[in-house]
């Protein structure tokens, strides 16, 4: 705005033209800036990476989340989770390996949790399909899956 005024006291309109457009482009430019950042990774609160699973893994709990992830994930994430189901075919970009000790490590419970909860395309959320308790059946059975 101050600008503006200074420009047009001075009666420089091309000027003032070319700043606007200047203005205009670095809002362009850092907003598109702003939702590459946002589309790339996965935006987890701290406090979702934080939140711990209410119950302890024991048979039956993993015995659950296979059935759970044979039925919902294995199409994408492939039988043990190495990303290489036969969705993957048709999907882009296709699933990480989430059986390194890499993918393990960098994931809490609660981020496995939440990254779950909201999905991110082309992986749907599990919120409106899966209960609070199923999803962490499944976090256990995915813990299982660790190679190495
Ligand atoms: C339609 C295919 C598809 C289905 C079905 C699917 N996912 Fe995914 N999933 C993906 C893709 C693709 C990514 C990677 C997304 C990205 O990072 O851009 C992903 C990422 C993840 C991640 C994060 C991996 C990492 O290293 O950050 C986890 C954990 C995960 N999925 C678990 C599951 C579970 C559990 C299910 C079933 C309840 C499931 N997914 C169902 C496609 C799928």
């Amino acid at each position: 705005m101050a600008g503006c005024l200074i420009f047009r006291s001075v009666g420089a309109k091309t000027v003032k033209r070319k700043l606007l457009l200047i203005v205009l482009a670095t809002f362009v430019g850092t907003a598109s800036l702003v939702v590459a950042a946002v589309q790339d990774g996965w935006d987890i609160p701290e406090d979702a990476k934080a939140v711990e699973s209410p119950f302890a893994a024991d048979d039956e709990v993993i015995a659950e989340g296979a059935t759970l992830y044979q039925r919902n994930c294995r199409m994408c994430h492939g039988e043990s989770g190495k990303g290489d189901g036969p969705a993957t075919a048709r999907i882009k970009p296709v699933p990480p390996d989430i059986t390194t000790a890499e993918a393990q490590d960098r994931m809490s419970d609660g981020e496995m949790f939440y990254k779950i909860t909201v999905g991110k395309r082309p992986m749907r959320e599990f919120e409106s399909k899966l209960s609070e308790d199923e999803r962490w059946n499944v976090v256990h059975f995915l813990r299982t899956l660790r190679a190495g």
